[in-house]
């Protein structure tokens, strides 16, 4: 197998995790008898300071000719965020199609978390990720008057809820048979009614898998009361959002957290750490690099080689018992590439 993969580095920590996985996701191929065939694209904040524009017109029709995107990050203070964030990550989203959010948090052994109830907690976050409260439906008026106001429009679609809640049962199905729907219609009483309503549907194709719907608010402090109950949460765009990042603090912060965007076409998966630039810690060497390597782990899953993402997975695991290789945000004083090195040596152990 022949894998061709983008690689958009990207602002801040991004091109520093992006460099730390590359040879990583190198080695898991070569090991599972693949190749990994990598174009470097400057696509980001730099190149939007330069052009006007964070990446070219073709960049989806580049993306289709090859297999997956990894992804770092974007985000530098000299751009306005939503930029960089509607130019280049949502635009990719929407014009590849990319219906499904995959948040997968874990807990790992010898990484604390704050949250005390963490160790045990496998969950997988599935979120819709083209429509919901990010669509740009809306508008503003009477700017700097009194009666200024803005309007936001959640959309719902049949076809976008049917996907994710596919995708939700068949995930579900491969794991502990266990899917939350976490909604909130008591409140929002027309999309998140469809979603009650169609998820029931898609429920009753899976009979082996358990379907509950949790109200989001509910949601929010069972996650931090009993995450080791949870399976797959099925999420809307914007709840899903929010529940990522509090269920990354379950893992050990922002550096342990990956994700994918994938449709459940055939178009190229993009997978990207959940966190952004970090300028607060970019250029120092310290950036956690697990959440990128995750996500090139779980790159080898969707491309069809889960063996070589299970590798990686069992080589990080390996790596982060030795606390010396923690990053300061885990509590340590390890660097980027020291943890990157220790986990290539315990990958190349295992061959
Ligand atoms: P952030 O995720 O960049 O940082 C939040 C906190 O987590 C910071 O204290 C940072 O040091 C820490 N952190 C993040 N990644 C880490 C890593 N790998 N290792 C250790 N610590 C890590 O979020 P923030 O500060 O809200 O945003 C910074 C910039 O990133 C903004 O411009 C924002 O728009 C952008 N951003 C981009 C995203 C993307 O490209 N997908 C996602 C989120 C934010
Ligand atoms: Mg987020």
């Amino acid at each position: 197998m022949q894998i061709r993969l983008v690689s958009i580095p990207g602002d801040g920590v991004g091109p520093e995790v992006v460099a730390a996985t590359l040879p990583v996701i190198q080695d898991a191929a070569l090991m599972h008898g693949a190749g990994l065939d990598v174009l470097e694209v400057d696509w980001g904040g730099e190149r939007h300071l330069r052009t006007g524009a964070p990446m070219p017109d073709d960049a989806a029709e580049l993306v289709r000719s090859h297999d997956a995107v990894l992804f770092g990050a974007v985000g530098r203070p000299d751009v306005p965020d939503h930029e960089l964030v509607w130019g280049l990550i949502i635009a990719l989203r929407q014009q590849l199609d990319l219906a499904v959010n995959l948040r997968p948090v874990r807990s790992w052994e010898n990484v604390p978390s704050v949250v005390t109830s963490a160790p045990g907690t496998d969950l997988l976050i599935v979120r819709e990720n083209t429509e919901g409260e990010y669509t740009g439906v809306g508008g503003r008026t009477h700017r700097g008057r009194e009666a200024e106001l803005g309007i936001e429009v959640a959309v719902h679609s049949r076809p976008a809820i049917e996907r994710a809640a596919r995708y939700a049962f068949e995930q579900a199905g491969r794991r502990r048979g266990q899917v939350a729907l976490v909604t909130k219609s008591n409140a929002m009483r027309h999309g998140y009614t469809l979603w009650d309503e169609i998820v029931a549907e898609v429920a009753a194709e899976f009979p082996a898998v358990e379907c509950q719907p949790v109200l989001v608010d509910a949601m929010a402090a069972q996650m931090i009361q009993r995450p080791a109950e949870l399976d797959v949460l099925l999420c809307s765009n914007l709840f899903g959002d929010i529940l990522a990042d509090l269920a990354a603090v379950l893992a050990g912060g922002m550096g342990m957290a990956p994700s994918a965007n994938v449709s459940p076409a055939t178009t190229p998966g993009l997978f990207e750490p959940i966190h952004g630039s970090a300028p607060d810690i970019a250029g120092q060497g310290i950036a956690n690099p697990t959440a990128c390597m995750l996500s090139g782990a779980m790159m080898f899953d969707h491309v069809g080689l889960p063996a070589a993402g299970d590798s990686i997975r069992n080589a990080i695991a390996v790596a982060l018992l030795d606390s010396s290789n923690h990053t300061p945000d885990l509590g340590g004083t390890g660097t980027t590439d020291g943890l990157a090195a220790a986990v290539r040596s315990a990958l190349n152990r295992e061959r």
